[in-house]
């Protein structure tokens, strides 16, 4: 079964905004992006609009022909805003203000009525739902109940203990997604997803639906661009 690739483009806007200009122009890398051959778009809009903007969400979604994530907390602004751009999908974060990156999961269980009012309005809406849980089945069982269409494994444990042990690494992932598959709930994944390490979370998750890849990805195209640039240079200074 393909895995669809969406592309988290926060870091992008990060680097427009640190020199104050347009470039890189958001706009034209996400459907350079897409004609690569990208299944999706996500963005994780923050309170702050320190790296995507409001105004990036509206323009974007004018211009995403694939599919257009939302990740963030749906606090008013937030939920005012993805009402009004309809989004094909929206994943609901538990992200502080002042996180530098999503760090945790929702406990649906706790929070179940308000992720529940959520989920129904953005339902109403037409737009899937996604839940971004820690590995832990009794999540994925409370997303289910109240009415996630699926569930974003939040990956930063599997990654970060992958180099040590990949067999312990995945084990609580590999149960997750086992509980998942018996309810019927689709399953995403992402943080911290690399080249180096998703065959192995690929080949043990069965039915991985989307996985969404933001800093790895653009550091590895860093990484892959930097010997043809400076041969460019090099070539023009000569
Ligand atoms: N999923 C969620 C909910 C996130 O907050 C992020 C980071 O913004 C990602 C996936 C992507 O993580 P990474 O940038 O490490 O690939």
């Amino acid at each position: 079964m393909k895995t669809r690739l969406s592309v988290n483009v926060n870091k992008i806007a990060t680097l427009r905004n640190s020199r104050g200009q347009n470039t890189p122009n958001l706009l034209k890398v996400v459907e350079d992006i897409e004609s690569f051959g990208s299944d999706g778009i996500t963005i994780h809009p923050r309170p702050d609009q320190r790296h995507i903007r409001f105004s990036d969400a509206l323009d974007l979604s004018k211009i995403v022909k694939s599919e257009l994530n939302v990740e963030g907390n749906p606090i008013d602004s937030f939920m005012e805003l993805v009402l009004k751009i309809n989004p094909t999908q929206v994943t609901l974060v538990p992200d502080g203000v002042n996180n530098i990156t999503s760090n945790s999961g929702w406990d649906t269980i706790k929070h179940s009525d308000f992720l529940h009012k959520k989920i129904q309005i953005l339902k109403s809406s037409g737009i899937r739902t996604s839940i971004f849980v820690n590995p832990d089945p009794k999540m994925i069982k409370g997303a289910y109940e109240i009415g996630a269409d699926r569930i974003e494994l939040y990956t930063y444990h599997y990654a970060h203990y992958f180099n040590i042990d990949k067999d312990k690494a995945i084990s609580e992932y590999y149960r997750s997604a086992k509980e998942a598959n018996k309810l019927g709930i689709g399953i995403n994944a992402g943080h911290d997803l690399n080249i180096s390490n998703i065959a192995f979370f690929k080949e043990r998750i069965s039915n991985l639906l989307e996985v969404s890849i933001g800093h790895a990805l653009i550091t590895e195209s860093l990484y892959e661009g930097f010997e043809n640039v400076i041969l460019k240079y090099k070539e023009i200074l000569q």
